[in-house]
């Protein structure tokens, strides 16, 4: 007993071959032609063109709940739930005046159990002179599969708002130590110098040693007061609420030229009013420049830099340009050590902005930030 698998008969594929065609090629027998068919693990078939099961492997009798022999010659609608036999009909149908493949997701109550998802694919079968003489199928429970990616996306979603969250309650607390230290230590340091300076004039001046001591301590009480400054300002910077923004870039440009960037050359084109930015928008933009250019400093190489600060109708806009090494985007998402670029990113969704980055080894860094502009302005945080 044999069928022609790569060439069918034209009557039917599974016919039994009295007059076999010369061999132009392999001829399988039916007993290997169902090993085939049952070792595919999802629901497998063949039909002729009117809907009649012609065969159909291990898993599709299991899947049915009926002997084979209820099925081989029957239709769908002797062997399914009126309902699905409709539905298996009207893809079949679809498949047979296309001519062509299809694939379906279909929901349907598994024999034993609950409502399960199926990937379903068809296709027509034709004979020697391409005529549809049936269809052929697989059908795979995917039920598990999307249950994991339901969860998935849940997962995501909510790891996104926990990230939303932190981002806006380190920024919160961020403010708090900045004030202070700016208040509190503060006033603390200042009243420590004038106690200083008092005593420096109380003092008989034939207390040499005394008051070279209190000299150190002044210097010690400026340093400390200076190094106060600094760390307040990078935690929430006065100057960008005193100052606004374009003085706030200015500084940090002057202080990274400072910190040993000496052969940068950074320039700065502003184009924008400053009343166009919310507070906190104001505070992304400097946090992010903040970030771009410590990164330059830090692993670029450059020896210019572009920072560019305009608006458009709706959007305000930084793009930060340098000329350096340049990365590899893949790979520094994959090695990425910091979080600078990851906080970036994730500071833009917070304002329903968008952060993109283009960089190639050699090429430079090219950042760009977009922040949609309101309408009403915040007070400052
Ligand atoms: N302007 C740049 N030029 C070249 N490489 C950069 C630049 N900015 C970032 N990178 C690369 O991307 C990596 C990730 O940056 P980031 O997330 O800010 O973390 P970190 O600065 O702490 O390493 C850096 O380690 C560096 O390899
Ligand atoms: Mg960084």
């Amino acid at each position: 007993m044999c069928s022609r698998i790569t060439r069918p008969d034209k009557s039917s594929i599974l016919k039994k071959d009295t007059n076999p065609q010369p061999p132009k090629s392999i001829h399988i027998s039916q007993i290997q032609f169902q090993t085939i068919l049952n070792n595919i693990p999802d629901q497998a078939w063949l039909k002729d063109a009117s809907g009649r099961y012609l065969a159909v492997n291990n898993t599709y009798v299991a899947a049915c709940g009926l002997s084979e022999d209820k099925i081989i010659g029957h239709t769908a609608a002797d062997v399914w739930p009126a309902e699905i036999a409709a539905q298996y009909m009207r893809t079949d149908q679809r498949v047979l005046s296309s001519g062509r493949q299809w694939l379906f997701e279909e929901q349907r109550v598994r024999r034993v159990g609950k409502m399960a998802t199926f990937q379903t694919i068809k296709a027509p079968v034709r004979d020697y002179d391409d005529v549809i003489i049936g269809t052929t199928g697989i059908s795979r429970d995917v039920t598990r599969y999307k249950a994991i990616q339901t969860q998935l996306l849940k997962q995501r979603e909510r790891s996104n708002k926990l990230r939303i969250e932190l981002q806006s309650v380190q920024d919160a607390e961020r403010t708090r130590i900045s004030r202070e230290l700016h208040d509190d230590l503060s006033q603390n340091l200042s009243a420590l110098r004038l106690g200083l300076d008092w005593l420096e004039t109380s003092l008989p001046s034939d207390r040499s040693v005394l008051l070279d001591k209190i000299q150190k301590l002044r210097e010690i009480t400026d340093s400390t007061m200076q190094q106060m400054r600094r760390i307040a300002l990078e935690l929430r910077p006065a100057i960008l609420i005193d100052l606004g923004l374009r003085v706030a870039i200015q500084h940090v440009m002057v202080t990274t030229v400072e910190l040993g960037a000496g052969a940068l050359d950074i320039q700065l084109e502003f184009d924008v009013d400053e009343d166009a930015f919310d507070q906190d928008i104001k505070f992304v933009f400097f946090r992010v420049f903040q970030e771009a250019l410590t990164n330059v400093r830090r692993h670029a190489a450059a020896k210019t830099v572009l920072v560019r600060i305009y608006e458009t109708r709706k959007d305000l806009f930084l793009v930060v340009e340098d000329d350096g090494r340049g990365m590899d985007l893949a790979e520094a998402a994959e090695l990425r050590p910091g979080l600078g670029i990851l906080g970036m990113e994730e500071r833009a969704r917070l304002l329903g902005g968008q952060f993109n980055l283009l960089s190639k080894p050699g090429e430079g860094t090219h950042l760009t930030l977009r922040v949609p502009k309101r309408r009403s302005s915040s007070h400052a945080k």
